[in-house]
């Protein structure tokens, strides 16, 4: 029988607020099998980036179980649930988290250094991820100096660099235009599909639930429904291969390109 890549059972998380105990999430499960793609919707504030953080090993929960590729994530020791979360899991945070002070290079470089490797090394992926978008111009600027739309890019790549298995992404969408919210969710849909990757996705985007395998409906703290496409193509064989060997090329177009397709309709018009 198939296994999930990931298993919440039964798990609700109380918060001490002042004296008082207030449970966020309540009697939880879910399992995730390995090449989907899991969307969790529902209204602000009901609870999706508390159980996205469970998942991912940031916040324990109060009671029940996150299993993720057969062991529990909560019993295994602190540095063993942090080799996990450099090395599976990797996170695209609802906010941007950058470190201000540094570079976009260094700031995609992060995860990779935080992992142990060599400051050489991370720079040479980081530039190639860089490339695959073709957002190198922007290496040395801060991320802060950039759009929303390639912040959101240079965020995906960031939780790219240590080649997850697992990606999770607190709406990578919001605050995004229709071409740019296209953009990611075609990058995201080639990882999935090409790579084998499982992608769990926050969204308040009711358009997007068509690119999942399964729909989430979390409203105050409760899952209420669990929706399954049927017309998803699960690809659930991981591949081996590092996500900097797929080509993007073709779903992002270099900016220079567009600036000159730009200048040729003005000059039309
Ligand atoms: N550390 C904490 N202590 C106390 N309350 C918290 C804590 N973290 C989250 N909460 C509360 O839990 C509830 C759910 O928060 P969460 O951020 O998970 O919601 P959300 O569904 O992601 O909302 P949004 O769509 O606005 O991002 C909120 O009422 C929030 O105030
Ligand atoms: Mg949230």
């Amino acid at each position: 029988m198939k296994q999930p890549i990931i298993k919440v059972d039964n798990v609700s998380k109380e918060f001490a607020v002042g004296d008082k105990k207030i449970r966020i999430i309540k009697e939880v499960s879910l399992d995730v099998f390995p090449g989907e793609f899991v969307m969790i919707y529902g209204p602000s504030g009901c609870g999706k980036s508390t159980f996205l953080s469970i998942m991912n090993g940031w916040i324990a929960p109060t009671i029940g179980t996150v299993t993720v590729k057969g062991e529990d994530l909560y019993k295994k020791t602190e540095d063993d649930r942090s080799r996990m979360k450099q090395h599976e899991i990797s996170l695209m945070n609802q906010s941007s988290d950058w470190v201000k002070s540094l570079s976009v290079i260094d700031n995609i470089c992060m995860p990779y250094l935080l992992a142990g490797k060599f400051k050489s090394a991370a720079r040479k992926r980081a530039m190639t991820l860089l490339q695959m978008l073709h957002l190198e111009r922007y290496a040395f600027y801060r991320p802060m100096d950039l759009s929303g739309g390639q912040q959101q890019r240079i965020s995906f790549l960031r939780s790219l660099i240590n080649n997850p298995e697992i990606i999770m992404a607190d709406e990578p969408t919001g605050n995004l235009d229709t071409s740019s919210t296209a953009v990611i969710m075609e990058l995201f849909s080639k990882i999935n599909h090409d790579l084998g990757r499982t992608i769990i996705m926050v969204t308040h985007n009711m358009d997007l639930l068509r690119n999942a395998s399964k729909s989430v409906n979390i409203i105050d703290g409760r899952i209420v429904s669990v929706n399954e496409n049927k017309d998803f193509e699960m690809n659930e064989k991981i591949e081996a291969k590092d996500v900097l060997e797929i080509g993007f090329k073709n779903i992002v177009k270099d900016t220079s390109e567009e600036e000159e397709e730009e200048r040729e309709r003005s000059k039309v018009g």
